[in-house]
């Protein structure tokens, strides 16, 4: 395991770069990124490419050990570039003016020139630093994604894409239904990029645009990753994602890399609270893009903010505490971003481990700490699996489906998946994501929240999990849209129905801030709970009721149902509830399964383990500002992974302590 920052020499004065080396090597930082938004250094000019200063701060940095991750700068087109080429900017959705220079993110994916320039910028890269031995991995671009271009040269890629996925103008025309206020397409250059309109663009177009918009951006990607592949095969390639994202398919993106990278930046400004679980939840998702460790490429190091700073400060602890989180959550790297605040350019309230003076203070000596812990851990965390009986399904399109309609205002997609994660994050156990693309294996528990768009395969896939003895859990918004985002001519959930054995009979979004209380039925657990957001009436096809709806218009109906299916059975959860009914269906349907991790549930601790051959380590954290006691399990023994002490019956956790626990045996 190691410890990195994410470096700009160049903002720096040439004379401190010995001085910030010698920093990092005493505080243990063992890797750096660099070079990331360095395009207009690297070419002043187009072609003529200059490296002489990376090659120097590589250098320096080679005398301390410290080895590079190298950015492709595309993330910052150069103003000569953009002053030259003005179509490289790409274009609002709102009015169709374009983008100016400065900032960052300003270029179309779409523009030919732009692809050439980055495939030269790389190429030029690859050639230089191919035998550097300091230089062991790249990160393409920089949270690739936004902003979604609508000029003419993305209008004329967006009609071919279609071109592709439809064959025909009349299968397109049939597929999304423009017989609707007369919309009938009868020439392939009639079909705009659906900007924002007097009224709405049909919710078909505009989600095979997002599907369009995400292939854009992974072809662009794929110049990145081809690059390096062919000059630079020693090396690793990776790209630095933003946990939920959703402006591309992750899943896609990541395919042609060797491990995901994430960025992770905690804190809530609004509530000044700090949601470990929801982190959890991100870091669980980057995991589960390839089911495999990640890095963390940018790890909040200090305040962080532009215009104005976007959450409270970390207490003493916390960095410490996020960094093993993700640890806890399968990172194998963590990388800080960043190592010095920057003195100039928007991100002057963005603190780094330094602040602006350079002075080490309580963060860098936070940073130390955790670099002699990870030296005391060693290997033992490096590649190991991460224990999870539990999946999400987390459907991109089914997201931007319901992204582009939600039903309700106050329906929010990934807060619904989330409740789902956190309920089983309250009990401790693993979560991993599924792609529908993926084989459902390793879990005993599928939940699909709002599946809006499903079709017979992964109806399909689903069943087959339930009839080979798993648990699924259908929601309300499920089996609604077909491929085209067309509604279904069955009754609701659609191809889901047969599976739940049961059917909507009809459907309201509640208004806002309205409840109804739930009564549950054995084998459920009597807790009271209420629906709210979303409320569906269900009628039996097959099913047993599990929940009713006690008051309301649907009084007596059910609310929640459980079907026997082969040797498993499928759970249909007809509302959106509050989040004490997601921990206590969790920890009975956990408990009900023999796979209940043996600690309490607890809204401050969180737990996870990850395993490899015959180690098993124990991340516990404690998320708050005090100390908490952890009963221990009567019948495991465990001791401190880096400290070698025998763990009492009884922990106690420090605020903000984190503990890593080895277990010593099953009795
Ligand atoms: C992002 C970027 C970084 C930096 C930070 C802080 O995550 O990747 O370059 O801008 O935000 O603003
Ligand atoms: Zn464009």
């Amino acid at each position: 395991m190691e410890l990195g920052v994410d470096y700009y020499p160049e903002h720096w004065d040439k004379k401190d770069w010995e001085n910030h080396a010698r920093l990092m090597e005493e505080a243990g930082i063992k890797v750096v990124r660099l070079a990331e938004f360095a395009w207009a250094k690297m070419e002043p000019s187009a072609g003529s490419f200059d490296f002489r200063w990376l090659d120097d701060a590589i250098e320096i940095l080679r005398k301390r050990s410290i080895k590079v991750i190298l950015g492709t700068p595309t993330a910052a087109p150069p103003p000569w570039m953009t002053a030259k080429h003005p179509d490289i900017m790409p274009v609002y959705m709102q009015d169709g003016t374009r983008f100016e220079a400065g900032g960052r993110r300003h270029y179309c994916v779409t523009s030919p020139e732009f692809r050439d320039y980055t495939r030269k910028i790389v190429i030029a890269m690859c050639q230089h630093y191919t035998d550097n031995p300091s230089v062991i991995g790249w990160q393409t671009d920089n949270e690739i994604g936004g902003p979604r271009c609508y000029c003419d040269n993305c209008a004329g890629a967006f009609r071919e894409w279609l071109k592709v996925r439809y064959g025909s103008l009349e299968k397109l025309n049939e597929a999304w239904g423009t017989i609707f206020w007369g919309q009938i397409w009868s020439d392939w250059n009639q079909i705009p990029v659906p900007r924002e309109k007097v009224t709405y663009h049909s919710p078909s177009i505009r989600l095979d645009h997002l599907r369009f918009h995400s292939d854009q951006v992974v072809s662009y990607h794929d110049i990145h990753v081809k690059a390096i592949r062919a000059l630079c095969p020693n090396h690793f390639v990776t790209h630095n994602c933003m946990g939920f994202y959703n402006e591309v398919d992750y899943v896609s993106l990541c395919k042609t890399l060797d491990f995901v990278s994430w960025d992770n930046y905690p804190g809530d400004y609004a509530s000044n609270t700090w949601h470990g679980k929801e982190i959890g939840a991100h870091a669980d998702y980057m995991r589960s893009v390839k089911h495999m460790p990640f890095t963390v490429m940018e790890q909040r190091s200090g305040l962080p903010g532009w215009l104005d700073i976007m959450a409270s400060g970390d207490r003493p602890g916390q960095l410490r505490l996020w960094t093993w989180q993700t640890v806890a959550h399968g990172a194998d790297r963590v990388i800080y971003f960043r190592w010095r605040t920057s003195r100039f350019g928007i991100e002057q309230y963005w603190h780094g481990i330094l602040d602006h003076h350079g002075i080490p203070g309580r963060r860098y000596q936070e940073v130390k700490r955790v670099s002699k812990e990870f030296a005391a851990l060693g290997d033992r965390a490096v590649g190991a699996r991460y224990t999870a009986n539990v999946g999400i399904i987390h459907h991109p399109e089914a997201r931007w489906a319901l992204e582009i309609q939600r039903g309700s205002p106050d329906f929010d997609f990934q807060k619904h998946m989330r409740m789902w994660s956190a309920g089983f994050a309250h009990n401790h156990a693993g979560v991993e994501f599924f792609d529908p693309s993926d084989e459902f294996t390793g879990v005993k528990v599928l939940v699909a929240p709002t599946l809006f768009l499903c079709d017979a395969k992964l109806a399909g896939k689903l069943k087959d999990f339930a009839e080979k003895g798993g648990t699924v859990i259908l929601t309300f918004r499920s089996g609604v849209k077909d491929d085209a985002n067309v509604v279904v001519d069955q009754r609701l959930p659609g191809v889901l129905s047969a599976m739940a054995g049961c059917e909507v009979e009809e459907y309201t979004a509640m208004v806002r801030g309205e409840k109804f209380p739930l009564s549950f039925s054995a084998p459920l657990p009597k807790k009271p709970a209420q629906a709210g957001v979303w409320m569906d009436q269900l009628k039996l096809t097959g099913a047993k009721a599990v929940a009713r709806y006690e008051a309301g218009p649907w009084k007596g109906s059910p609310a929640m149902t459980m079907n026997k299916v082969g040797a498993g059975r499928v759970f249909y959860t007809g509302f959106q509830a509050d989040e004490p009914f997601y921990q206590s269906f969790s920890r009975w349907l956990l408990s009900d399964l023999d796979i209940l991790p043996p600690f309490a549930p607890s809204d401050t601790i969180e737990i996870t383990e990850r395993v490899k051959g015959s180690d098993r380590l124990l991340f516990v954290l404690n998320h708050s500002g005090e100390a908490q006691k952890l009963a221990m399990p009567a019948r495991r023994a465990y001791r401190d992974a880096l400290t070698g002490q025998k763990i009492p019956k009884s922990l106690t956790l420090k605020p903000y302590d984190v503990r890593v626990l080895a277990a010593i045996s099953a009795v």
